[in-house]
């Protein structure tokens, strides 16, 4: 990782900003945030940027970028936006055209990364979380070795610069790394990762993979009601992160981008508010001791705040103990 140059170089050849700007934000959210907030993100220096088709704001965020662009303040080059295929769009045949309608949303040519967002197939359709006549999720069966060959395809036809996965345990990425024939590796793995939660297994198995760990909710996540316990622990009330943050006259939030950056792994932090989006600039400008890395290794408490997403019941779901 290239602190200085704020980057680290994919297995692809191509290289990803260590800091991204999460775009989530919930439905409550009114319309035009996400054009706004993005905007003040590229004004703060944020050059990577997080999005899905399934956050519904391709379009703002797309918007923000484009105009960026006009105003001469970046170049397209210079932006790096993932965007993600949703878990309905598994089946090979749906994966270009998911991406396709991402593009036409974004109004841009190219992605620089598309991940696979969640390795449970969801049933094709409409729907984003289809659901049977009794309220249940529908499930789909999709050989996720099917899908990543139909992200190759997309990366050989130039609609995207990299390609990865999100929410994948190790069994998961082997799954595709052990597929005869693999033409690309994934470049990373997009998973929930913080100090409650370090993902220190994954993370190494990563690593001897040359897979990058991109971590998110790694401020404790939006706590939104919908799937978050609202009893979980809150990240950033930690003693230890707070007694950092007084050490290093920084905050709680920055301590917390901080470690993961000097552990390898690429940070994505959200905020809607233009004091905080700037502050979590400042993640580049001071430096945890091997101590307070140790410290904050400490805090490991297998707390996972995304636990009421809509697969608990399934095998294929990833948030298990597994990692
Ligand atoms: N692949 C996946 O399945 C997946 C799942 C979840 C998220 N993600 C991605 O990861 C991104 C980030 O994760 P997340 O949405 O869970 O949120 P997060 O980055 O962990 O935390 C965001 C929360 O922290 C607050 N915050 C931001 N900067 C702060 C600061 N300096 N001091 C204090 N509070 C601060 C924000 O509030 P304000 O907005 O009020 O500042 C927001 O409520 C998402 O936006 C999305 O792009 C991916």
């Amino acid at each position: 990782m290239d602190l200085k140059r704020r980057c680290l170089k994919l297995n692809d050849g191509h290289f990803i900003p260590v800091l991204g700007y999460g775009t989530y934000a919930t439905s409550e959210a009114p319309k035009g945030k996400p054009e706004e907030a993005t905007k003040l993100a590229i004004d703060a220096g944020f050059r990577h940027i997080d999005s899905a088709y399934v956050y519904d704001n391709e379009e703002e965020v797309g918007q923000a970028i484009r105009s960026k662009i006009a105003d001469g303040i970046v170049k397209r080059e210079d932006i790096f936006y993932t965007s993600k295929l949703w878990a309905t769009f598994l089946r090979p045949e749906l994966v270009r055209p998911a991406l396709e309608k991402s593009l036409k949303k974004l109004q841009l040519d190219y992605v620089d990364l598309y991940i696979i967002h969640n390795p449970m197939a969801l049933k094709p359709g409409e729907e984003i979380l289809p659901t049977d006549e009794h309220g249940k999720v529908m499930f789909d069966t999709v050989d996720l070795c099917a899908t990543w060959e139909a992200l190759e395809k997309c990366k050989d036809a130039g609609l995207v610069k990299s390609i990865g996965v999100s929410n994948f345990n190790r069994r998961q990425l082997e799954r595709i790394l052990n597929k005869p024939g693999l033409k690309y590796k994934p470049v990373c793995n997009q998973v929930e990762c913080h100090p409650y939660l370090n993902q220190s297994k994954l993370l190494d198995f990563c690593k001897s993979k040359d897979i990058v760990l991109v971590a998110y909710s790694a401020l404790g996540s939006t706590r939104d009601k919908r799937w978050v316990d609202q009893s979980s622990p809150v990240l950033l009330d930690d003693p230890v992160l707070g007694a950092l943050a007084k050490k290093h006259k920084r905050t709680p939030a920055l301590i917390a981008l901080r470690y993961q950056l000097q552990r390898g792994v690429v940070v994505l932090a959200k905020s809607c508010n233009e004091k905080r989006i700037k502050e979590n600039m400042q993640v580049f400008e001071f430096q945890l001791t091997s101590d307070d890395m140790k410290a904050l290794d400490g805090l490991n408490r297998n707390v996972r705040y995304f636990t009421a997403a809509y697969g608990t019941g399934n095998p294929n779901y990833p948030f298990s103990e597994e990692y």
